[in-house]
């Protein structure tokens, strides 16, 4: 198969729903999106921990791995503290996941061979890079992740017992994607794959276009 054949195969394969790639790119990056649906199946420590252990793997600048994960099982002692913390329109279809992890990132590391820590200015980007992998190992492995930033940042902070200094980035729900079915009927418009504005609007040679 010549260049040409395989790229168009890859671009076949990358349709989703509405998501169709202007570009060839592995199938993963379409097929991961946020449904809000779950059935009733739990996750095992090691499908969990397969996904903390992508997001172990992420980069980070000077290796800092400033990323922090606190999580609770659905039906353990921790998630209703961890559920309670999401805005309702979250907790509603949240409470079907099978974990919520939140992911916190440290601002401060001590670099090689220094002895005092030191801001990172990116600490929020590279635990970015870290939920982004879980994410996508959780698709891999056939899990849906769905992030929120709908929840409330003080009861998260005391609930989670959060360092002062530690930013709260996300919350993330986990599960095994389920029937639309199962959600009240004004989340149903919204499960479905959505797509993304034309590339030319965000990549941009050389510098911004003049507004
Ligand atoms: C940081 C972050 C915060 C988000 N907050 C919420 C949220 O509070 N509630 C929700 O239902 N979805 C939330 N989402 C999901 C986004 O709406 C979704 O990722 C976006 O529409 C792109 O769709 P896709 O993930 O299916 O590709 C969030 C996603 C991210 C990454």
């Amino acid at each position: 198969m010549g260049m040409e054949e395989t790229r168009l195969t890859d671009r076949l394969e990358a349709a989703v729903g509405h998501r169709i790639a202007d570009h060839p790119i592995a199938p993963i990056f379409l097929n991961r999106w946020s449904s809000r649906a779950f059935t009733s199946e739990p996750i095992s420590d090691e499908a969990l921990f397969a996904l903390f252990e992508a997001a172990r793997w992420a980069p980070s600048a000077y290796n800092s791995q400033p990323w922090r994960f606190v999580y609770a099982k659905r039906d353990s002692p921790a998630w209703p503290k961890l559920l309670s913390v999401l805005v309702p329109y979250n907790q509603v279809w949240a409470g079907g996941a099978a974990a919520l992890v939140f992911v916190v990132s440290n601002p401060t590391f001590t670099p090689a061979g220094k002895s005092e820590p030191t801001l990172s200015r990116s600490a929020s980007f590279d635990a970015g890079a870290a939920w982004a992998s879980l994410a996508f190992q959780a698709c891999l492995d056939g899990w849906v992740a769905h992030g929120m930033g709908g929840f409330d940042e003080g009861a998260a902070r005391a609930a989670l017992n959060v360092p002062a200094d530690h930013r709260i980035e996300a919350a993330v729900a986990i599960g095994c994607r389920g029937e639309r079915a199962c959600l009240p009927e004004r989340y149903h418009a919204g499960e479905a794959p959505n797509s993304r504005r034309p590339i030319s609007e965000t990549v941009f040679e050389g510098a911004f276009p003049p507004s």
